[in-house]
C-alpha cells in the first residue's frame, strides 16, 4: 500500500491532524490537495503550540517532503509566515522540503477584503474570512493569479490590474475601498522572492514518489459535507474536499490511490451557518464543546455540537469510497449518562435512512439511545480495555456505516489511540 488519502467525513475539524500525524510516521511525502488557510492544525513543537494552515503537519518529520497542490489556494503572506514560524521553533529545512505547485492559485488582498465585507451582510454563511471563496471565484472565471506568475513581474502586474478592475464594482457596492495595484505588488515582491524557489510540478512530485514505491499521504482539508459539489450547499467551502479531489487537486489519476481513510469524530460539530439536524443546544451540547475543546483553530469561534449522524457518515463513506474509518475523540463522550446516534430522519411526514443533503434543514433526526459510560478512556490501547457501553456504541457505528473502524482516538496525545490496522500496511 503506498498512496493513502486521509479525508474528513463530516463538516471539518474531525481531528484529521492527529491521524495524519500518526500516518506521517510512515509517509515520506505528504501532499495537500484542496482548500487554503481556512484549515488549521495545531502542532506542538518543542513544547510550544503552533497552528499551521497551509503546510501539512508532516513537516514535523525531519525527512518528509511536503507538497501544496494545484487544487489549493495559497495566501503568500500566510505561507511565508508559517515557514518562518516553524523555522524559528527549530523545525529543520522547512523551505527545502516544501514544494508549491506552480498552478496553485493565490489569495490576494482583494479576496480577503471581499470575503470579509460579504460576511458582514445578512446573507453571510459564516466563512473563515480568509478569502477562500473569492480566490476560487477568480480561478473559475479565469481571472486568477497562479503561483508561477510570481516569477513574471510584468505578467503579475497585468493580472492583478485586471482582477482589481473586475472586483472594483463589487468592492464599492459592499462599501469597501479598492486596494491599489502598486501597494499589492510592493507587498508581493519580497514574498515572491521567498516563494519562487519552492515552485515546482506537484503532479510529477507525487507521481514520482508513488512510482518509486514511497509511502505517500494525500491530506484532505475541511470535510465531505463542506465539499462544493457534495456538501450541504450553499453552506460549503469552495473546493473539492472529498477524496476524489485528491486526484484533481494534485494531478494524479484515481488509479494511483490505494486506500481512502475517513476521519470522523465520535460526535458531530460544525462551524458557520447551515443545517445541522442533530445539533444539541442543551447541557450535553455544552459538555461536548467544553470537554472536546470545540473552538475553531483558525477563527476561535465556538463550534456547534451534536450527536453523531450515521446516515451522513454513510453518505461520506459512499462519496469518498472509504476503505476504513478513524473515529476520534471517543473519550469526550465519557461522563454522559446517555449517548445517542442518529439513524435516520423524519422528513415530509415519512422516515428515511438516507441523508437528504438538500433538505437537511427540514429533517428531524431519529435517535437511537444508548447507555453512557463514566470511565475515562485515555489509557485504553485496545478494544477490550473500553467499557462495554463504548464498545456497543462503536459496533453500531461500524455496522450502520459498513466500514471497518481501524483507529479510535481516546485522548489528545498521539499515543492516545487504539490502532487496529495501519492504512500503509
Ligand atoms: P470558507 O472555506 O472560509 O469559505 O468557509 C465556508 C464554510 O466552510 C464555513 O461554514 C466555514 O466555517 C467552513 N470551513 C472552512 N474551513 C473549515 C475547516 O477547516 N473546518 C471547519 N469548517 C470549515
Amino acid at each position: 500500500m503506498t498512496c493513502v488519502v486521509v479525508v474528513g467525513a463530516q463538516w471539518g475539524d474531525e481531528g484529521k491532524g492527529k491521524v495524519v500525524d500518526l500516518c506521517t510516521e510512515r509517509a515520506s511525502l505528504v501532499a495537500r490537495y484542496a482548500g487554503g488557510p481556512n484549515a488549521g492544525h495545531t502542532l506542538v513543537v518543542g513544547g510550544e503550540k503552533t497552528i499551521v494552515r497551509l503546510i501539512p503537519s508532516g513537516v514535523l518529520r525531519p525527512d518528509s517532503r511536503c507538497v501544496l497542490g494545484q487544487g489549493m489556494v495559497i495566501d503568500p503572506a500566510v505561507l511565508v509566515d508559517e515557514i518562518d514560524g516553524l523555522t524559528r521553533r527549530g523545525v529543520e529545512r522547512v523551505q527545502e522540503r516544501l514544494l508549491l505547485s506552480e498552478r496553485a492559485h493565490l489569495i490576494l488582498p482583494y479576496h480577503v477584503l471581499v470575503d470579509g465585507l460579504r460576511e458582514a451582510r445578512a446573507s453571510a454563511i459564516g466563512t473563515t474570512k480568509k478569502g477562500i471563496g473569492p480566490a476560487y471565484e477568480d480561478k473559475a472565471r479565469r481571472l486568477g493569479v497562479r503561483a508561477a506568475d510570481l516569477r513574471h513581474p510584468k505578467r503579475l502586474r497585468d493580472l492583478v490590474s485586471t482582477a482589481i478592475a473586475a472586483w472594483t464594482p463589487v468592492l464599492l457596492a459592499l462599501g469597501g475601498e479598492v486596494p491599489s495595484v502598486e501597494a499589492i505588488l510592493e507587498t508581493l515582491a519580497p514574498l515572491g522572492d521567498r516563494l519562487t524557489p519552492l515552485l515546482g510540478d506537484a503532479s510529477r512530485a507525487v507521481h514520482d514518489a508513488i512510482q518509486a514505491g514511497e509511502p505517500v499521504l494525500l491530506e484532505g482539508a475541511q470535510g465531505t459535507l463542506l465539499d462544493i459539489d457534495h456538501g450541504t450547499y450553499p453552506f460549503v467551502t469552495s473546493s473539492s474536499a472529498v477524496a476524489g479531489g485528491a486526484a484533481t487537486g494534485l494531478g494524479i489519476g484515481p488509479t494511483r490511490i490505494d486506500h481512502v481513510l475517513g476521519i470522523a469524530k465520535a460526535y458531530l460539530t460544525r462551524v458557520g451557518g447551515g443545517p445541522f439536524p442533530t445539533e444539541l443546544s442543551d447541557a450535553t451540547g455544552e459538555h461536548l464543546r467544553t470537554v472536546g475543546h470545540e473552538f475553531g483553530s483558525v477563527t476561535g469561534r465556538p463550534r456547534r455540537t451534536g450527536w453523531l449522524d450515521l446516515p451522513a457518515l454513510r453518505y461520506a463513506a459512499r462519496v469518498n469510497g472509504l476503505d476504513s474509518l478513524a473515529l476520534t475523540k471517543l473519550d469526550v463522550l465519557s461522563g454522559l449518562s446517555e449517548v445517542a446516534l442518529c439513524v435516520g430522519y423524519e422528513l415530509n411526514g415519512a422516515r428515511t435512512k438516507e441523508l437528504p443533503v438538500d433538505e437537511l434543514d427540514s429533517a428531524k433526526p431519529v435517535l437511537e439511545r444508548f447507555a453512557g459510560w463514566q470511565e475515562p478512556l485515555e489509557h485504553a490501547r485496545s478494544i477490550s480495555e473500553l467499557p462495554r457501553a463504548a464498545r456497543a456504541y462503536l459496533d453500531r457505528v461500524a455496522e450502520f456505516v459498513d466500514v471497518p473502524i481501524t483507529v479510535i482516538g481516546v485522548g489528545p496525545g498521539r499515543e492516545a489511540s487504539i490502532v487496529l490496522a495501519d492504512p500503509f500496511a
